[in-house]
């Protein structure tokens, strides 16, 4: 090959590289696969390899990172980097609309733009004719750090605009601005990992993400999963720009760069606030900590000018907060349904988001020692969504010196008996298998809507009925009758037949609902429903041999042995014997593998909780008529079965157009295609 014709090849590939690293990182939509990606980027590489004078710094194999630096240069920016006045209700943004009405009657017919507040770092990107040439910290607002060398490893910055065949014109200097972060999903993900390998984990996705464009050495900057998102142009040289906020997110975007999906347009300052005040934080799959209204007249907005370093035609109405401090004045402890003791943070009551919360899981006794918390610190808690409150963490900084170091109990605090935390495990142990707190819980999980779904059998039932001795496993719920139920408190002629009622009718399960309820450890519904299909009754999983689970799709040792284990314990063993005896033994329903196959061919993703149906019910109707059940969205999805309160699949459903599916329309598309 000419050197002519190689250097054409390299320019090419270098463009597609770009291209299919936008199409990845920046539209989560990748054409490729990446093997095929990485095959292009190692050609690439080896062409730089025979013509090192060919590489730019633009070049794709140029986000690995450099060689470590002394020291940060300063950056003089081209114009300040503004910060944003708050609001924290809905007043405070009327309030600041008639302010900067009373100065300039055009903000009464102005319309805006509502953006997420991206709780990340703000950095400031200058491009030279289309080329990524230098990236800053914000500093002081005037003058920030060359952070360039870091910010070249971000996979959604992009090296060269106008990314792609688009022919849109480029100033000769542009600068943008915008916020590099970690999604959440990437930072729960690196955190599991250093918890893996023993390591520390990081406090939150912010400190992380300002820790990684601090490091002198871009290599280990390259390792972390840094996001960006980009909504100003701060500077321009050449050429033109939009005149409105609206139209510069859709002319960054058009550009190449990373611009949040969730902006909007709002025509009026009622929408903007309607739209503010609706928005679930939690939404995201990035830390958001409010939603930012801007005059969307770029024009009009200069002209408001600034207070202090707050422009004036942009406000950030704060969400309420979502992470809090507060005092830890007391460690106390839950045994779980297997003999788990975990410990919780008793906490000084605090308003969190509206709620107040008055306890805080400290996830086990390893987080307790790693994090240092002590009694009597001032800990960080969050509340998110639906999770229970969690500590993240002390504050060691205001610490008095009468904070008290913590060590886990000896003894479980319901039975007495001695704990223990067997070598190499994270788990402390109530040993006990009689211990009421653990009976309470195995009943809980048993008669749970996931196992034998009885109804009318809440936790204080429970309670009562290991209290007053009537239950000391689970099958002694089946020799419960009216007579007895009416000794408890609350319990009067009505109440007590229904529930023996719905005790005797759960005998009619299927077998994957009683494996399920038998609380195996590691044994889920999933796993359940899997052992069910393979072992016609209790009698057969009872022999089953831990080389016979462990060939079954998706079993390892660990769970193999667990089985096992469970099934030779002789304890068990009188209860199944006992759940025999009271006719509480479902036989498996064989799959109908021979029956007509209507959904041959078809692939299925769920998402959320259906009416009537649990997850590995609805996998098995699905497989059982011949379709497939993946669990992500991808090209080769045709159907997503919706329930309620969906997750993120539903997006990614959405993006590419695929059809949902309730539970009705699944049973009908089965009836259709049978016909
Ligand atoms: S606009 C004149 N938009 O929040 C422009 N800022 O607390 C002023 N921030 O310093 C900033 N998301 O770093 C703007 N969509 C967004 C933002 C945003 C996050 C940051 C920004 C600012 C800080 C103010």
């Amino acid at each position: 090959m000419s050197p002519q014709d190689l250097k054409a090849e390299y320019q090419a590939l270098q463009d597609e590289i770009h291209y299919h690293n936008y199409r990845y990182h920046v539209l989560n939509d990748p054409l490729i696969s990446d093997p095929e990606f990485d095959q292009m980027l190692k050609r690439l590489r080896a062409i730089e390899a025979e013509h090192p004078e060919w590489v730019t710094p633009d070049s794709p194999t140029q986000r690995a990172g450099a060689e470590p630096l002394e020291a940060f240069e300063k950056v003089t920016h081209p114009a300040p980097i503004l910060s944003l006045a708050n609001a924290f209700d809905e007043q405070d943004l009327r309030d600041w609309h008639a302010r900067i009405a009373r100065l300039d009657d055009r903000v009464l017919d102005a319309d805006f733009t509502v953006e997420p507040k991206l709780d990340g770092l703000t950095v400031v990107l200058h491009y030279r004719d289309g080329i990524f040439v230098q990236g800053a910290t914000r500093g002081n607002g005037e003058v920030g750090e060359d952070i360039t060398e870091n910010l070249r490893t971000i996979n959604a910055l992009p090296l060269r605009i106008p990314v792609g065949s688009q022919k849109i014109p480029v100033p000769d200097v542009l600068v943008v601005r915008g916020e590099v972060l970690i999604t959440k999903a990437d930072f729960e993900e690196l955190n599991r990992r250093l918890t893996e390998a023993g390591q520390k984990t990081y406090l939150n996705p912010r400190n992380t993400a300002a820790g990684s464009l601090r490091q002198l050495d871009s290599r280990s900057t390259a390792q972390r999963p840094l996001t960006l998102l980009v909504y100003a142009i701060v500077h321009h040289e050449g050429g033109e720009i939009p005149a409105t906020q609206w139209e510069t997110l859709n002319y960054l975007q058009a550009l190449g760069f990373p611009v949040s999906e969730a902006s909007t347009h709002c025509p009026t300052l009622e929408d903007a606030v309607r739209l503010s005040m609706a928005t679930d934080p939690n939404a995201f799959p990035f830390e958001v900590d409010g939603m930012v209204i801007k005059v969307n007249d770029l024009g009009l907005a200069e002209d408001l000018g600034y207070v202090g370093k707050d422009p004036r035609g942009a406000i950030a109405y704060k969400f309420p907060a979502q992470e809090v401090t507060t005092k830890l004045n007391e460690i106390g402890v839950n045994v779980g349904r297997t003999g788990v003791i975990t410990p919780y943070a008793i906490l000084e009551p605090v308003e969190i988001g509206g709620v107040v919360v008055k306890q805080a899981t400290l996830h086990n006794f390893d987080f307790i020692q790693e994090k240092d918390i002590r009694v009597g610190d001032r800990v960080l808690v969050k509340r998110a969504g639906e999770v229970i409150p969690y500590v993240i963490g002390p504050i060691v900084d205001v610490r008095t010196g009468g904070e008290q170091p913590y060590s886990p109990p000896k003894t479980c605090p319901s039975c007495g008996e001695p704990i223990i935390n067997p070598e190499g495990e994270v788990a402390y142990y109530c040993t006990n298998s009689a211990c009421p707190a653990q009976l309470v819980r195995n009943l809980e999980h048993f008669v749970s809507r996931g196992a034998m779904d009885i109804v009318g059998l809440g936790i204080n039932t429970v309670d009562q009925l290991v209290q007053a001795g009537l239950v000391t496993d689970i099958a002694d719920l089946y020799s419960l009758d009216v007579p007895a139920l009416l000794k408890l408190e609350g319990f009067a002629q009505k109440k007590a037949e229904n529930l023996v009622s719905a005790i005797q009718s759960s005998k009619e399960q299927p077998l994957a609902r009683l494996i399920t309820g038998l609380g195996i450890r590691g044994v889920g519904e999933v796993a359940a429903q899997a052992l069910a299909e393979r072992y016609p009754d209790l009698d057969a999983l009872s022999r089953a041999t831990r080389a016979e689970i462990e060939a079954i799709e998706g079993f390892g040792p660990n769970i193999a042995d667990s089985i096992v284990e469970w099934f030779n314990n002789e304890k068990n063993q009188a209860v199944l014997g006992k759940l025999k005896g009271r006719g509480v033994w479902p036989k498996a329903e064989l799959r109908q593998q021979t029956g007509p196959q209507p959904l041959a061919g078809l692939n299925f993703v769920i998402t959320g909780t259906l009416p009537n149906l649990s997850r590995s019910e609805a996998k098995n109707l699905i497989e059982g008529h011949g379709g497939k059940v993946t669990g992500s969205v991808s090209g080769s999805t045709d159907y997503l079965l919706l329930g309620e309160a969906p997750g993120s699949k539903l997006d990614h459903a959405q993006k590419r157009g695929i059809p949902t599916l309730s539970e009705v329309d699944l049973r009908q598309l089965i009836t259709d295609r049978s016909a």
